[in-house]
This record gives structure tokens, sequence and C-alpha cells, in this order.
């Protein structure tokens, strides 16, 4: 394709090194669809003519039909897929297949394929996560009362509903979900037609080729056109924040399903046993979910690395922005799969995570908040007069549940006789009923509000 002036072919390392056929050939469909695109745009200009355009076109159908049937053939020696395809493009119709690179480069063809691509799988990934906060909001719905503790530095501070923590998640792929977007609005511009760097002498319409591909118009400066690559960072970078929020999940789970824990039950399908150990039953979905989110942030570390340096315009460094975004794509799905799977699957022991919530002097905060309402003390105050009324409990092994009045007045006098306060789990996160609170009513509210959003 370029060795007119070369005495010779490139040696055996040479090829190999320059080869990105074994990975870009997952561009195929969008590299055929951006050479239709341009091949149109090329005849309603006049640069190349009706008859040409027409072999053109129907070569690179023919060419469609025989990759979804057989493949890509992956032939080293025509290095990557624009050459593979444009090669059996000439094979098939001949010479018009020669024109079709007018005013065009790889360059600005990777860049619109690799665009192309992205914006497909940013289409796939929503779908996924979306089918994830469905089975997020099914379980919530399901488990809107049921109680499990609440925990910071992974101590038990304060009973609340699981419903409610399920729907932490549900939030945390909303935003997610709306980074993908935003990213692929930002992408969705047109390089075709910055050519190798600089534009083209060629009467080209870029807004038509643009148009053709779905793009909303055509990238504004050639230069950045071909040379940069922040579509596929931010692409990179959506997806290592999904990952990190799926691992935190996945996390959970790990430990939820532990023995100490006790909290799920992980159903056959979402287990694997021990070649040794009979009796395991081990979250490994889990485990290489949490793993996953390692490799996803690594490629999306890779590119960044491989990117900083770069000057304006092209570099075959950029070659390699490829393998870390389709890894990171298809990890990232695998991982939603799974983690949707297990959400829907797992069988929550609420007996254990309500036994568990009701430990720890859960309810203490209620206590203190009673003494302010009730009692009018300040929540400084509340808060001491609490901490001892606890370290009694303690040294006496009895949770607060089982306190009495004269207890409640051997720390604080003035509560002699008073009418004791709720300090069951059930009245505590019943009363957690502020905005965004673990209470079952707002949890039923956002499991409502969640299902709309869903519909829309
Ligand atoms: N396979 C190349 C890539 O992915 C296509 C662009 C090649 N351009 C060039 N001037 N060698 O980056």
């Amino acid at each position: 394709m370029w060795g007119g002036r070369f005495g010779e072919g490139p040696g055996d390392v040479m090829r190999e090194i320059n080869a990105s056929i074994p990975f870009d050939k997952r561009l195929w469909q969008e590299d055929i669809a951006g050479s239709k695109a341009h091949a149109q745009m090329l005849a309603a200009q006049g640069i190349i003519s009706g008859a040409d355009e027409a072999a053109i076109q129907q070569g690179l159908s023919a060419i469609h039909t025989e990759y979804e049937a057989h493949g890509v053939p992956e032939d080293w020696t025509l290095e990557d897929i624009h050459m593979v395809t444009e090669t059996r493009l000439r094979e098939l119709v001949g010479e018009p297949a020669a024109r079709l690179h007018t005013a065009r480069s790889r360059n600005d063809q990777v860049a619109t394929d690799f665009r192309l691509w992205i914006r497909t799988a940013i289409g796939q990934i929503d779908g996924g996560l979306k089918a994830f906060q469905l089975a997020l909001v099914t379980r919530a719905d399901e488990h809107a009362d049921s109680i499990m503790p609440g925990f910071t530095h992974l101590q038990v501070a304060q009973p609340v509903t699981l419903g409610h923590h399920l729907m932490a998640y549900y939030e945390m792929a909303k935003r997610d979900r709306c980074r993908f977007a935003d990213c692929a609005r930002r992408l969705n511009q047109s390089p075709l037609g910055a050519a190798a760097l600089a534009g083209t002498s060629f009467p080209i319409d870029r807004s038509a080729t643009a148009q053709a591909l779905g793009f909303d118009g055509p990238m504004g400066n050639s230069l950045d056109a071909v040379s940069d690559r922040d579509f596929a960072l931010e692409f990179l970078t959506c997806a290592t924040q999904t990952a990190l929020h799926l691992s935190r999940l996945a996390e959970e789970m790990i430990l939820w399903a532990s023995q100490p824990f006790g909290f799920i039950a992980l159903p056959d399908a979402w287990s694997t046993g021990s070649s040794i150990m009979p009796q395991k039953r081990n979250p490994d979905a889990a485990e290489l979910v949490r793993g996953h989110a390692g490799r996803i942030m690594g490629c999306m570390t890779s590119l960044m690395v491989i990117m900083k340096g770069l000057p304006l315009a092209y570099s075959k460094d950029m070659q390699d922005d490829k393998p870390p975004v389709f890894e990171a794509y298809d990890l990232l799905a695998l991982s939603i799969a799974a983690m949707t799977g297990m959400v829907g699957n797992v069988a929550f022991q609420t007996g254990r995570m309500r036994a568990v919530a009701a430990s720890g002097f859960s309810t203490a905060t209620d206590l203190a908040d009673w003494l302010v309402r009730e009692h009018g003390l300040a929540f400084r105050d509340a808060h001491h007069v609490t901490g001892s009324i606890v370290k009694a409990c303690e040294a006496r092994n009895m949770g607060l549940e089982s306190i009495t009045a004269d207890d409640l007045a051997a720390v604080h006098p003035p509560l002699a006789g008073c009418i004791l306060p709720d300090l069951s789990v059930e009245g505590s996160v019943a009363s957690r009923t502020s905005a965004g609170g673990t209470a079952p009513l707002r949890v039923r509210e956002a499991v409502a509000a969640a299902q709309k959003e869903l519909e829309a």
C-alpha cells in the first residue's frame, strides 16, 4: 500500500511490532461504515465517479457479509484493519478501490472508527448498567423493611434498611450512566476529512460524512482530530469509576458471604467449590469483579501514560490505544453482568442481619437523640450521658434495649421515673425519615422514583 519508495519489505520483527490487525479487527464494522460514508461523499462532490462509488459500495457490502460469516482475515503483512479491508476491496472490485483513499488518511480513518466503536460500546454498557439498576431496585423493594447493621470503620454504627443500602448502589450506577452519556455526547464529532493532519485540497464535504455516520458535526481542527485520544481516556475513566463502584459492592458480597458475617447465601449458580475442601462455597465471581476493577484501572493508566508526552499530530504510539479500551470494555461488561446476576440471586439472611444490627449498642444515637428531644439536653451532653450508659451496660453485659429508668437515673438523676425510649432497631430505622434517610417509608419512595426513572 505504501511500498512505492522502498526497495524491500519490512523484516519479520518489524512486521510483527507494526501489525495491529490482531486487535483492531474489532473495528471492522466501523471501518466499513466510515469507508461507505466517505465514498458516497466523494461521489456527491464529483471527486470520484458514480460508477466507481457504486463498485466501492457493492464491494464493501460484500466484505461486510464475508467478515460476518468468516471473521476478519489476520494478515500481518497488511498491518491493520484499514489495509486488510482495502486490499480485499481491491481484489473484489479492482481499480475503483484504489480511489477510495482519496482525501483520506488512516489517521482520520482510525480516529473515526474508534469514536464510532466507543459510541456503540457506551450504548452496550448503558444497557448493562440499567439492568443492574433494575436488579438493585427489585431487591430494595423486597427489602425496604429488612434491617441490617450500617457500618462506619466496619464497626456496627446504626441500624439501616437493606433496601436503603442497595439503593445507595442504584445512585452510584445512575451517576456512572450519566458520566458515560456525557462522554458519548462529547465524543460524537467526526474526525473524518482531517486526512493525515492538515486537511485536504480536495473539495470534500465533512458535514455530509459526519451526518452519514451519526456524528453531530465535523471536528473543528484537523490536528486535534487525528491526534487526541481524550475520548478514549474519558471512556476509560468512566469505566474505571464504574468498576470501582462494582468492586465495592463485590467486596461487600465477599464479606457478607463469609461465615463471620453470614449476611448472604450464594446460590449454586453463583458459587464455586474447592478442589480439596468439600464444604467450600466460594464467591469467585465477586472476587473477580474486584480483581477486574484493578485491571480496568490499569487500562486507564496505560493509555494516559502512552499519551502524555506525544507531540502533535499522529504518532504510532497511538495504535496502542485500542487494546486497553477493548480490554476495559470486555472486563467491565462482564463485571456488570456478574454483579447484576449476584444482586438478583443472592439469598439475604435477614434474621442474621437483624441480630447483628441490634448488637454493639447500635441504637445509642437514638438514646442520645431522645435525651435531646424529650429532656432538653444539649447534644454534646446527651452524647456524654449516653456514653456513660453504654459503659455501664457493657460492664453488666447487657444491651441498651433492656435498660430501666433506674439504670438511666443512676447516670443522670433527672431521668428518674422517666418513660423509656424505643431503642429497638425497628424504631430506630423508622425514625430516620429525613430526606434520603433509611426509614422504610423513604426507601419505598426512592424505589418508586427509581422505577419511574428506569421506565422513562
Ligand atoms: N493502525 C494505525 C493505528 O491504529 C492506523 C493509523 C496508521 N497511520 C499511520 N500513519 N501509520 O493507529
